[in-house]
Order: structure tokens, then sequence, then C-alpha cells
């Protein structure tokens, strides 16, 4: 494998092959190895068409903690509002001569078009394309909950997958790649994922992905579930895509947000999982965001360490994902 841009490309062995070089990198951190020299003399560019504060700041970390020199463009102010095409913005990268590159765009597809075009010869990163993937947000959520699900930590989990994990997914589904990327990893490992959300908002055809759906959030809530991932209502996609459903922030609170009732209800085991950006009082009550069963913060770490795992194993002369 020469890029990550679907979930759905990894296989079992490659994605307990992440997993467990992102716990190595988490170690490394640990121990308070500030900069590995792994990536010495490479240059990675951070190009971003679509907003981001986690993805963004996170590859860079994690591509300054391996000692790469990194780019970051943003579309706002570069000469893509002048009207510079997708293709002709890789064309200038590739004759700068960088070694990876790390995408988000707004259109799903856009990584995939990069990565197989002959735009650009280098590793191509999915940081995020439309509606359709972004593969290290899944990845830093398996990690994550392989940490809480396993009950163990750093080596102890070498090898570990998901079986047997219970994973509630609740929200805009529909304009989710966050849901799209965690049910292929998830079913990948093992894990049995519910979509939940309102009809409006989850996808046609969803009856043919690897996971159960249903529109009764209490209804899941009910399954014992080991954690449950609030997704933010994407308000922008259905202004874009023009169309969608834009409840009240109260009507969809009471029907599908993890409030004070349901909060309280959660099982002991059960953790609270949020890509972010959160939206509190919409899809999440404060109680539950701040409590000790919410692993938001967690999640944005183990970004840095899949992100530093990734950029090892696609960009290293040693890394040698497959
Ligand atoms: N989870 C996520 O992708 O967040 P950002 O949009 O801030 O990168």
């Amino acid at each position: 494998m020469r890029h990550l841009l679907s979930a759905a490309d990894l296989d079992h062995e490659q994605a307990v092959k992440i997993l467990d070089t992102a716990e190595a990198m988490a170690m490394t951190q640990s121990q308070k190895v500030k900069k590995l020299p792994t990536l010495r003399g490479k240059t990675v560019v951070n190009l971003f068409f679509e907003d981001s504060t986690r993805t963004r700041i996170s590859f860079e970390t994690a591509a300054k903690r391996l000692s790469a020199d990194v780019i970051n463009f943003s579309a706002k102010g570069s000469s893509v509002s002048k009207g510079e095409s997708l293709k002709d913005t890789a064309l200038t990268l590739q004759a700068m001569r960088v070694d990876g590159i790390v995408i988000r765009h707004r259109s799903s597809g856009a990584a995939y078009r990069l990565a197989h075009a002959g735009w650009s010869d280098v590793p191509v990163i999915n940081a995020g394309d439309g509606e359709h993937q972004h593969p290290t947000q899944a990845l830093l959520d398996t990690m994550t909950l392989r940490r809480h699900f396993q009950g163990a930590s750093g080596g102890d989990l070498a090898g570990k997958d998901l079986a047997g994990a219970n994973v509630v997914i609740v929200g805009d589904i529909l304009h989710s790649r966050v849901a799209r990327s965690n049910v292929d990893l998830m079913h990948t490992l093992g894990a049995h994922v519910t979509l939940v959300g309102p009809p409006t908002l989850m996808p046609v055809g969803v009856e043919g992905w690897n996971c159960d759906f249903s529109y009764d959030l209490d209804a899941a809530l009910a399954t014992d579930p080991d954690a449950v991932m609030m997704l933010r209502v994407q308000n922008e996609r259905m202004s874009a895509a023009g169309g969608g459903y834009f409840p009240s922030v109260g009507e969809y609170h009471r029907a599908y947000g993890l409030d004070h009732a349901r909060f309280e209800g959660l099982p002991e085991k059960t953790v609270i999982m949020h890509p972010g950006p959160m939206n509190r009082g919409m899809e999440i009550c404060a109680e539950a965001a701040d409590s000790a069963k919410s692993v938001v913060v967690e999640q944005v770490t183990n970004g840095v360490n899949v992100r530093m795992a990734i950029l090892y194993l696609l960009l290293a002369p040693e890394g040698g994902l497959l």
C-alpha cells in the first residue's frame, strides 16, 4: 500500500499493524522522547482545502515529531482563490519535490484523484474528503476504543482487535465521513456498529453497510454499548448540497442528543467519544462531554500517535505499510 485513502482499503493485518505502531509511537512520547529522527530530510505538505483544527495540527505535530519539514497549505490565501485547480496545485508541489501529501478537500474522491491521476508520485494521505472518508480519524478512534475495550495499555495490546465490542454512532450519518470510515474499520476489526440518527440524516443504501442502523437512540443505548460516539449535525454540508434537514437545536437534542438522562443511564463501562468539533447542548450536553466517561481528549492525543504511525509506515524507507 502506497497511500492511505480509505479505511475500507485496510485489511485486518494492516489495521492492527498501524494500531500497534501507533502504540509504539505513544510509548516514545510517554518516555519524553520529543523527536525521532525517522523522517529527517523529508518534506510533508498539509494541503487543506477545508477548515480543520485537530487534523491539520496533529498531522503537523506528528510530522515534526518524526523530524520531517512541514509545509502548511491552506486554500484561503493561496492561488486556489484565483481559480487554480487541484491538478495545477498538485503539479506545483510535485515540482518542489515534496515527499508526502496530506490532503483535506470538500469533494469526495479528491484524495483518490490526487493519488491516481498522475499529478504526483508521492504517498497521499486522505485527511477527509467530502462525505466520503476520514481514515486517520477512524484509526485514532479505534486506537482509543481498543485501549478501553481491551482494558490494557502499551505493549499489552499488540496484535489485539475489537472483536466483541459494541459501538453506537449517533447523529448526522448522511454527511459523516467519520461514520463511514469507522463502520469500515471497526467491522474489519470485529466490532459490531449500530448507526443511529433521524431518517432524514441516514444515507440511502445504509442497509448494505457492514453495520445495523436505527432511528431510536434510547433503544440503541439499551444494548449495553462499550462506546457511544456522538456526531455533529453538519449544517454546512446541507446548505452546500441544497438539501437535508435543519432541526431546531431543542428538537434534535430531545430526540438524538446525549442529554442528562441518557448520560446518567449509560452503563459503567461505556466510554463517550466525539471526533470534534462538538456542539455542546445539541448532540451532547456539557456534563457528558466533560465527564470521566468522555475520551474526547484522549482521541486528540491518539490522533498524533496514529498520524506519526501512518507517516512512518508510508514515508520512512523501512516503514513498509504492506
Ligand atoms: N475530527 C476532525 O476532523 O476535526 P477537524 O475538522 O478539526 O480536523
